[in-house]
Protein backbone atom coordinates (compact mmCIF):
# COMPACT_ATOMS: atom_id res chain seq x y z
CA UNK A 1 0.00 0.00 0.00
CA UNK A 2 1.43 3.46 -0.70
CA UNK A 3 1.79 6.42 1.85
CA UNK A 4 -1.16 8.62 1.27
CA UNK A 5 -0.36 11.93 2.70
CA UNK A 6 -3.54 13.52 1.28
CA UNK A 7 -5.79 11.35 3.37
CA UNK A 8 -7.48 13.98 6.01
CA UNK A 9 -8.42 10.79 8.27
CA UNK A 10 -7.09 7.84 9.64
CA UNK A 11 -9.12 4.84 9.75
CA UNK A 12 -6.39 3.68 12.62
CA UNK A 13 -8.37 0.36 13.34
CA UNK A 14 -11.79 -1.36 12.51
CA UNK A 15 -13.71 -4.50 11.79
CA UNK A 16 -14.17 -5.83 8.34
CA UNK A 17 -17.21 -8.11 7.59
CA UNK A 18 -19.94 -10.03 10.10
CA UNK A 19 -19.33 -11.02 13.20
CA UNK A 20 -19.44 -15.17 12.36
CA UNK A 21 -16.32 -14.58 10.25
CA UNK A 22 -15.16 -10.95 10.31
CA UNK A 23 -11.66 -9.56 11.40
CA UNK A 24 -9.76 -6.96 12.90
CA UNK A 25 -7.91 -4.48 10.55
CA UNK A 26 -4.97 -2.02 11.93
CA UNK A 27 -2.56 0.16 10.53
CA UNK A 28 1.04 -1.55 11.56
CA UNK A 29 2.32 1.58 13.33
CA UNK A 30 5.43 -0.25 13.88
CA UNK A 31 6.27 0.59 10.08
CA UNK A 32 5.94 3.99 9.62
CA UNK A 33 6.46 6.83 8.37
CA UNK A 34 8.11 4.57 5.79
CA UNK A 35 5.34 2.67 4.83
CA UNK A 36 1.71 2.49 5.64
CA UNK A 37 0.41 -0.97 5.66
CA UNK A 38 -2.75 -2.25 7.16
CA UNK A 39 -2.29 -6.17 8.40
CA UNK A 40 -5.62 -8.01 9.51
CA UNK A 41 -5.69 -10.20 12.90
CA UNK A 42 -8.14 -12.92 12.56
CA UNK A 43 -7.38 -13.94 16.16
CA UNK A 44 -7.22 -13.39 19.78
CA UNK A 45 -4.02 -13.89 19.74
CA UNK A 46 -2.63 -11.68 16.65
CA UNK A 47 -4.16 -8.77 18.45
CA UNK A 48 -2.48 -9.18 21.94
CA UNK A 49 0.40 -9.42 19.71
CA UNK A 50 -0.47 -6.41 17.72
CA UNK A 51 -1.17 -4.37 21.15
CA UNK A 52 2.29 -5.60 23.27
CA UNK A 53 4.29 -5.29 20.34
CA UNK A 54 2.67 -1.52 19.40
CA UNK A 55 1.73 -2.01 15.91
CA UNK A 56 -1.43 -0.54 17.37
CA UNK A 57 -0.38 1.30 20.25
CA UNK A 58 -1.76 4.68 22.34
CA UNK A 59 -4.65 4.34 25.01
CA UNK A 60 -8.27 4.37 23.38
CA UNK A 61 -6.90 2.35 20.27
CA UNK A 62 -5.59 -0.45 22.83
CA UNK A 63 -9.16 -0.09 23.88
CA UNK A 64 -10.49 -0.64 20.79
CA UNK A 65 -8.84 -3.14 19.16
CA UNK A 66 -9.17 -5.71 22.78
CA UNK A 67 -12.66 -4.63 22.30
CA UNK A 68 -12.70 -6.06 18.98
CA UNK A 69 -10.32 -8.87 19.65
CA UNK A 70 -12.45 -10.59 22.03
CA UNK A 71 -15.08 -11.06 19.10
CA UNK A 72 -12.88 -13.49 17.46
CA UNK A 73 -12.37 -15.47 20.78
CA UNK A 74 -16.34 -15.68 20.35
CA UNK A 75 -15.85 -16.62 16.80
CA UNK A 76 -13.18 -19.65 17.35
CA UNK A 77 -15.39 -20.74 20.11
CA UNK A 78 -18.34 -20.82 17.45
CA UNK A 79 -21.97 -20.58 18.11
CA UNK A 80 -23.73 -23.59 18.06
CA UNK A 81 -23.37 -24.13 21.85
CA UNK A 82 -24.12 -21.20 24.39
CA UNK A 83 -21.83 -22.16 27.31
CA UNK A 84 -18.59 -22.50 25.05
CA UNK A 85 -19.10 -19.21 23.52
CA UNK A 86 -19.54 -17.23 26.26
CA UNK A 87 -16.05 -19.02 27.78
CA UNK A 88 -14.64 -17.95 24.74
CA UNK A 89 -15.74 -14.61 24.23
CA UNK A 90 -14.75 -14.41 28.04
CA UNK A 91 -11.18 -15.94 28.00
CA UNK A 92 -10.15 -14.18 24.73
CA UNK A 93 -11.13 -10.96 27.30
CA UNK A 94 -9.12 -12.16 30.07
CA UNK A 95 -6.06 -12.92 27.64
CA UNK A 96 -6.22 -9.20 26.24
CA UNK A 97 -6.02 -8.18 29.59
CA UNK A 98 -2.43 -9.06 30.01
CA UNK A 99 -1.26 -7.38 26.96
CA UNK A 100 -0.61 -4.12 28.27
CA UNK A 101 -0.73 -3.36 32.38
CA UNK A 102 -1.22 0.87 32.38
CA UNK A 103 -3.27 2.53 29.73
CA UNK A 104 -7.18 1.94 31.86
CA UNK A 105 -8.64 2.37 28.49
CA UNK A 106 -8.34 -1.52 27.74
CA UNK A 107 -9.51 -2.56 31.06
CA UNK A 108 -12.63 -0.09 30.33
CA UNK A 109 -13.32 -1.61 27.00
CA UNK A 110 -13.34 -5.01 28.04
CA UNK A 111 -15.50 -4.20 31.54
CA UNK A 112 -17.86 -3.40 28.45
CA UNK A 113 -17.55 -5.96 26.48
CA UNK A 114 -17.93 -8.10 29.64
CA UNK A 115 -20.86 -6.55 31.06
CA UNK A 116 -22.37 -7.05 27.35
CA UNK A 117 -22.07 -11.17 27.54
CA UNK A 118 -23.43 -10.94 31.27
CA UNK A 119 -26.82 -8.40 30.25
CA UNK A 120 -27.53 -10.30 27.39
CA UNK A 121 -27.63 -13.92 29.14
CA UNK A 122 -30.84 -14.91 26.95
CA UNK A 123 -29.67 -14.43 23.60
CA UNK A 124 -28.97 -17.16 20.93
CA UNK A 125 -25.08 -17.54 19.74
CA UNK A 126 -25.08 -15.76 16.48
CA UNK A 127 -27.08 -12.95 18.37
CA UNK A 128 -24.87 -12.62 21.22
CA UNK A 129 -21.74 -12.30 19.40
CA UNK A 130 -23.41 -10.05 16.91
CA UNK A 131 -24.04 -7.97 20.21
CA UNK A 132 -20.53 -8.11 21.35
CA UNK A 133 -19.20 -6.83 18.23
CA UNK A 134 -21.80 -3.73 17.94
CA UNK A 135 -20.33 -3.23 21.15
CA UNK A 136 -17.05 -2.64 20.02
CA UNK A 137 -17.89 -0.68 17.20
CA UNK A 138 -19.59 1.16 19.68
CA UNK A 139 -16.42 1.68 21.91
CA UNK A 140 -15.13 3.01 18.25
CA UNK A 141 -17.93 5.41 17.22
CA UNK A 142 -18.17 7.04 20.81
CA UNK A 143 -13.74 7.58 20.65
CA UNK A 144 -14.10 9.12 17.65
CA UNK A 145 -17.21 11.72 18.71
CA UNK A 146 -15.08 12.03 21.76
CA UNK A 147 -12.03 13.33 20.14
CA UNK A 148 -13.68 15.81 17.80
CA UNK A 149 -15.11 17.10 21.42
CA UNK A 150 -11.55 17.40 22.62
CA UNK A 151 -10.48 19.36 19.75
CA UNK A 152 -13.13 21.67 20.40
CA UNK A 153 -12.46 22.70 24.49
CA UNK A 154 -9.03 22.41 23.72
CA UNK A 155 -8.99 24.75 20.52
CA UNK A 156 -9.85 27.83 23.19
CA UNK A 157 -6.47 27.48 25.44
CA UNK A 158 -4.57 27.88 22.16
CA UNK A 159 -2.86 31.36 21.14
CA UNK A 160 -2.41 32.39 17.57
CA UNK A 161 0.67 32.03 16.56
CA UNK A 162 1.76 30.16 19.51
CA UNK A 163 5.00 27.47 19.84
CA UNK A 164 2.83 24.06 20.98
CA UNK A 165 5.30 20.97 22.49
CA UNK A 166 3.93 17.97 22.57
CA UNK A 167 5.60 14.24 23.50
CA UNK A 168 4.87 10.93 22.07
CA UNK A 169 1.54 10.64 20.10
CA UNK A 170 -1.67 11.65 21.52
CA UNK A 171 -2.69 11.37 17.49
CA UNK A 172 -5.50 9.79 14.96
CA UNK A 173 -2.98 6.66 15.40
CA UNK A 174 -3.62 6.68 18.62
CA UNK A 175 -7.45 6.73 19.07
CA UNK A 176 -10.03 5.62 16.94
CA UNK A 177 -9.40 8.98 14.71
CA UNK A 178 -8.28 12.38 15.14
CA UNK A 179 -6.49 11.98 18.27
CA UNK A 180 -6.45 13.78 21.68
CA UNK A 181 -4.07 15.99 22.14
CA UNK A 182 -3.24 16.56 18.36
CA UNK A 183 -7.44 16.69 18.22
CA UNK A 184 -6.60 19.90 19.74
CA UNK A 185 -3.58 20.89 17.75
CA UNK A 186 -5.07 20.28 14.45
CA UNK A 187 -8.53 22.06 15.29
CA UNK A 188 -6.41 25.29 16.71
CA UNK A 189 -5.02 24.75 12.93
CA UNK A 190 -7.96 24.38 10.97
CA UNK A 191 -9.19 27.61 13.25
CA UNK A 192 -6.82 29.53 11.37
CA UNK A 193 -4.56 29.97 14.52
CA UNK A 194 -1.23 29.36 13.06
CA UNK A 195 0.55 27.36 15.51
CA UNK A 196 3.87 25.73 15.35
CA UNK A 197 4.27 22.43 16.67
CA UNK A 198 7.84 21.12 18.84
CA UNK A 199 7.50 17.24 18.29
CA UNK A 200 9.69 15.49 21.18
CA UNK A 201 11.03 12.71 19.01
CA UNK A 202 10.12 10.11 22.24
CA UNK A 203 12.71 7.73 23.35
CA UNK A 204 13.36 4.61 22.86
CA UNK A 205 10.85 3.70 20.57
CA UNK A 206 9.75 7.45 18.59
CA UNK A 207 6.65 8.00 18.40
CA UNK A 208 6.92 11.19 18.13
CA UNK A 209 9.43 11.21 15.17
CA UNK A 210 7.48 8.11 13.64
CA UNK A 211 3.94 9.37 14.43
CA UNK A 212 3.35 12.49 15.64
CA UNK A 213 5.34 14.28 13.28
CA UNK A 214 4.07 12.52 10.40
CA UNK A 215 0.53 12.71 11.66
CA UNK A 216 1.31 16.65 11.50
CA UNK A 217 2.76 16.96 8.61
CA UNK A 218 0.36 15.04 6.27
CA UNK A 219 -1.79 17.29 7.61
CA UNK A 220 -0.17 20.63 6.55
CA UNK A 221 0.47 21.56 10.58
CA UNK A 222 4.05 23.02 10.70
CA UNK A 223 6.33 20.87 13.06
CA UNK A 224 9.80 20.89 14.39
CA UNK A 225 11.19 17.45 15.04
CA UNK A 226 13.76 17.53 18.55
CA UNK A 227 15.49 14.77 20.55
CA UNK A 228 13.82 14.78 23.70
CA UNK A 229 16.92 16.12 25.12
CA UNK A 230 16.54 19.76 23.66
CA UNK A 231 12.87 20.60 25.32
CA UNK A 232 14.83 22.79 28.20
CA UNK A 233 16.83 24.68 25.50
CA UNK A 234 13.79 25.08 23.25
CA UNK A 235 11.58 26.63 25.76
CA UNK A 236 14.51 28.95 26.99
CA UNK A 237 14.71 30.35 23.68
CA UNK A 238 10.99 31.33 24.09
CA UNK A 239 9.55 29.30 21.60
CA UNK A 240 7.22 27.41 22.98
CA UNK A 241 3.52 28.87 24.40
CA UNK A 242 2.16 25.62 25.99
CA UNK A 243 2.57 21.87 26.36
CA UNK A 244 -0.03 19.23 25.09
CA UNK A 245 0.44 16.11 25.94
CA UNK A 246 -2.02 12.94 26.05
CA UNK A 247 -2.65 10.60 28.82
CA UNK A 248 -2.77 6.31 29.68
CA UNK A 249 -4.48 6.70 32.98
CA UNK A 250 -5.42 9.91 35.13
CA UNK A 251 -5.94 8.96 38.83
CA UNK A 252 -8.76 10.50 41.38
CA UNK A 253 -6.59 13.32 41.76
CA UNK A 254 -5.58 14.18 38.72
CA UNK A 255 -2.51 12.45 39.03
CA UNK A 256 -1.47 11.05 35.13
CA UNK A 257 0.13 8.62 33.27
CA UNK A 258 1.48 9.20 30.38
CA UNK A 259 4.72 8.02 28.06
CA UNK A 260 7.85 8.25 29.70
CA UNK A 261 9.67 11.51 29.54
CA UNK A 262 5.89 13.33 30.46
CA UNK A 263 7.05 14.31 33.98
CA UNK A 264 10.46 15.75 32.70
CA UNK A 265 8.72 17.64 30.51
CA UNK A 266 5.89 19.03 32.55
CA UNK A 267 8.83 19.89 35.13
CA UNK A 268 10.50 22.08 32.47
CA UNK A 269 7.43 23.61 31.36
CA UNK A 270 7.08 25.06 35.12
CA UNK A 271 10.12 25.96 35.36
CA UNK A 272 9.98 28.23 32.25
CA UNK A 273 6.05 29.07 33.05
CA UNK A 274 4.27 27.57 30.38
CA UNK A 275 1.24 26.18 30.91
CA UNK A 276 1.23 22.45 30.76
CA UNK A 277 -2.03 20.37 29.45
CA UNK A 278 -3.04 16.90 29.34
CA UNK A 279 -5.66 16.09 26.56
CA UNK A 280 -7.78 12.44 27.37
CA UNK A 281 -11.35 10.97 26.97
CA UNK A 282 -13.49 10.20 30.20
CA UNK A 283 -12.12 6.49 29.45
CA UNK A 284 -8.73 7.52 30.52
CA UNK A 285 -9.76 7.95 33.87
CA UNK A 286 -9.54 5.69 36.45
CA UNK A 287 -10.96 6.94 39.91
CA UNK A 288 -10.70 3.96 41.94
CA UNK A 289 -6.62 4.94 42.26
CA UNK A 290 -6.77 8.08 44.57
CA UNK A 291 -3.57 9.04 43.56
CA UNK A 292 -0.69 8.10 40.85
CA UNK A 293 1.24 6.13 43.64
CA UNK A 294 -0.51 2.86 42.44
CA UNK A 295 -0.81 3.24 38.43
CA UNK A 296 0.79 0.20 36.90
CA UNK A 297 4.20 0.77 35.26
CA UNK A 298 4.65 -0.79 32.21
CA UNK A 299 8.32 -2.30 31.96
CA UNK A 300 9.72 -3.05 28.04
CA UNK A 301 12.33 -5.01 26.93
CA UNK A 302 15.78 -3.81 27.39
CA UNK A 303 16.53 -4.82 23.59
CA UNK A 304 14.31 -1.73 23.12
CA UNK A 305 17.07 0.96 24.63
CA UNK A 306 20.37 -1.61 23.40
CA UNK A 307 18.98 -2.74 19.89
CA UNK A 308 16.05 -0.33 19.04
CA UNK A 309 15.43 -0.29 15.27
CA UNK A 310 18.22 -3.05 14.57
CA UNK A 311 21.26 -1.54 15.43
CA UNK A 312 23.14 -2.67 18.86
CA UNK A 313 23.86 0.87 20.33
CA UNK A 314 24.96 -0.34 23.95
CA UNK A 315 27.42 -2.81 24.84
CA UNK A 316 26.59 -6.40 24.95
CA UNK A 317 25.37 -7.37 28.41
CA UNK A 318 24.77 -4.07 30.08
CA UNK A 319 22.06 -3.08 32.46
CA UNK A 320 19.15 -1.84 31.59
CA UNK A 321 16.41 0.30 32.86
CA UNK A 322 13.10 0.56 30.61
CA UNK A 323 9.91 1.70 32.32
CA UNK A 324 7.77 2.68 29.05
CA UNK A 325 5.48 5.61 30.81
CA UNK A 326 6.14 7.97 34.39
CA UNK A 327 3.28 10.01 36.24
CA UNK A 328 3.21 13.15 36.43
CA UNK A 329 1.79 14.99 39.92
CA UNK A 330 -1.65 16.71 39.52
CA UNK A 331 -0.07 20.23 40.45
CA UNK A 332 2.03 20.35 37.04
CA UNK A 333 -1.14 20.04 35.32
CA UNK A 334 -2.62 23.38 34.43
CA UNK A 335 -5.59 21.57 33.11
CA UNK A 336 -7.47 18.59 31.49
CA UNK A 337 -9.13 18.94 28.33
CA UNK A 338 -11.99 16.30 28.36
CA UNK A 339 -14.85 15.62 25.89
CA UNK A 340 -16.71 17.00 28.63
CA UNK A 341 -15.19 20.29 29.08
CA UNK A 342 -11.72 21.65 30.85
CA UNK A 343 -11.08 20.41 33.90
CA UNK A 344 -9.46 23.03 35.86
CA UNK A 345 -7.77 23.11 38.51
CA UNK A 346 -6.86 19.62 38.49
CA UNK A 347 -8.08 18.63 41.71
CA UNK A 348 -10.26 15.57 42.52
CA UNK A 349 -13.26 17.60 43.43
CA UNK A 350 -13.69 19.41 39.79
CA UNK A 351 -12.49 15.95 38.71
CA UNK A 352 -15.63 14.64 40.18
CA UNK A 353 -17.63 16.88 39.35
CA UNK A 354 -16.89 16.96 35.28
CA UNK A 355 -16.89 13.43 34.92
CA UNK A 356 -19.96 12.85 37.03
CA UNK A 357 -19.99 9.61 39.47
CA UNK A 358 -17.37 6.73 39.48
CA UNK A 359 -18.12 3.95 36.93
CA UNK A 360 -19.54 0.78 38.52
CA UNK A 361 -17.15 -2.11 36.44
O1 LIG B 1 3.51 3.18 24.41
P1 LIG B 1 2.45 3.94 23.66
O2 LIG B 1 2.90 4.39 22.31
O3 LIG B 1 1.15 3.18 23.62
O4 LIG B 1 2.21 5.24 24.54
C1 LIG B 1 1.21 6.12 24.15
C2 LIG B 1 1.12 7.34 24.96
O5 LIG B 1 1.81 7.51 25.94
C3 LIG B 1 0.06 8.33 24.57
O6 LIG B 1 0.46 9.62 24.89
C4 LIG B 1 -1.23 8.02 25.31
O7 LIG B 1 -1.60 6.68 25.15
C5 LIG B 1 -2.36 8.88 24.90
S1 LIG B 1 -3.01 8.44 23.35
C6 LIG B 1 -4.32 9.44 22.97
Amino acid sequence: MSLDTAEPTLETLGWVGNAIDGHVRLIDQTRLPTEFVRIDCRDVSSVWEAIRSLRVRGAPAIGIAAAFGAVLGGQKAGTGDLDSLRRGLLDASAYLRTSRPTAVNLFWALDRIERTIEENRGLDGPTLLERVLTEARAIADEDKVMCRSIGRFGAELVGTGQGILTHCNAGGLATADYGTALAVIFSAHSAGKAVHVFADETRPLLQGARLTAWELQRRGVPVTLICDNMAAQVMKEGKVQMVIVGADRIAANGDTANKIGTYGVALLAKAHGIPFYVAAPSSTFDLSLPDGSSIPIEQRDPREITQGFGRQTAPEGISVYNPAFDVTPAQLIDAIVTERGLIRPVDAKTIRKTLGPPRSS
